[in-house]
């Protein structure tokens, strides 16, 4: 099919087994409501939890758990919701050696409001990931270049992302970029993103372009070199040196939340042992099945659920 990321960089990164996840880490505030309330009104809450979350941790966290050798790069406060965090994704095997705590700032959190359709609504503070600088990139640049691929989301200044993406050395990882939060990207070196992994509605507001097809090819025309967007009930679609769709599977959906992170962490793992299409396939699998529990990390699924998914479609 043509369509090899690998092949597309045409790079060599067989025997690099890691993936090196650079981003944010909050403390998911949740609030399941029958309904999102409207500007001005109250609405009754059926129950307030607490989750470890942050798109760049859950991405770890989603890697690791598809079987993925992953470390997490980025900042906690000096506080509990940063231990509590830490000793997360240490239970789900990422390391976390190379994270620092900010000593300025408090732990990231982000309010949810998660309503009965599944659907969320986000707001972060970001604390800590607010201090991941120029200078925390230069102290672990070296582990981060000698990974296999290089997770990347921006939920961290986007200023460090374009210094990262700048000093990567020649012979770097396959760098996926969640543009995730929506931010204008068109100042970071675009032709070092190999995958760039928006839904339709970040892709929509990175270009200005409604059209999806149209706005993906001109993220292709300004350097990225493939555009998977993430199109929720719809599947994926891919847009590189190949176009295709990729179909969705049917899951009973419950909580959308980390459903982007899901499949980003498991289109890592699989990107090293299979095509494109495949991966994406694997990575859809992970998302729709993180949408079928509560929560952002408690929802990430293991390997052995995407591979049940993968086999009962198979089989159907
Ligand atoms: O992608 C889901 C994540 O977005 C949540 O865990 C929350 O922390 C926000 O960052």
């Amino acid at each position: 099919m043509g369509d090899d990321v690998g092949g597309t960089c045409g790079r060599e990164r067989k025997g690099r087994g890691m993936i090196a996840v650079v981003g944010s880490a909050n403390m998911d505030v949740v609030t399941e409501v029958v309904r999102m309330p409207h500007p001005g009104e109250t609405v009754a809450g059926r129950a307030l939890r607490h989750y470890p979350g942050g798109k760049g941790a859950n991405q770890a966290v989603a890697a690791a758990r598809v079987g993925g050798s992953v470390s997490f790069y980025g900042k906690v406060g000096r506080d509990a919701y940063g231990e509590r965090l830490l000793d997360a994704m240490r239970a789900d095997g990422v390391d976390v050696a190379g994270v620092e705590i900010a000593p300025d700032a408090a732990t990231g959190t982000a309010s949810i409001w998660v309503e009965d359709t599944g659907e969320n609504a986000i707001a972060c503070v970001p604390g800590a990931n607010g201090a991941v600088d120029r200078a925390y990139v230069d102290r672990v640049l070296a582990r981060i270049a000698g990974a296999r691929v290089l997770l990347l989301q921006l939920e961290i200044p986007l200023e460090t992302i374009g210094y990262l993406l700048d000093r990567l050395p020649r012979e770097r990882p396959l760098v996926v970029l969640d543009p995730a939060p929506a931010r204008d990207i068109s100042r970071l070196r675009l032709s070092r993103i190999d995958v760039l992994t928006p839904n339709e509605t970040e892709l929509h507001s990175l270009t200005g372009i409604s059209d999806t097809a149209r706005a993906a090819r001109s993220l292709l025309a300004d350097g990225v070199r493939t555009v998977v967007c993430k199109a929720g009930e719809r599947g994926a679609f891919c847009f590189g040196v190949a176009t295709y769709h990729v179909p969705p599977f049917h899951v009973q959906v419950v909580d959308t939340t980390a459903a982007g992170d899901a499949f980003n962490g498991a289109l890592a793992v699989a990107l090293a042992d299979r095509p494109l299409e495949q991966a994406i396939r694997f990575a859809n699998a992970a998302g729709a099945l993180a949408t079928t529990k509560p929560g952002a990390q408690p929802s990430l699924p293991w390997r052995a659920e995407v591979e049940g998914l993968l086999a009962l479609e198979k089989r159907a």
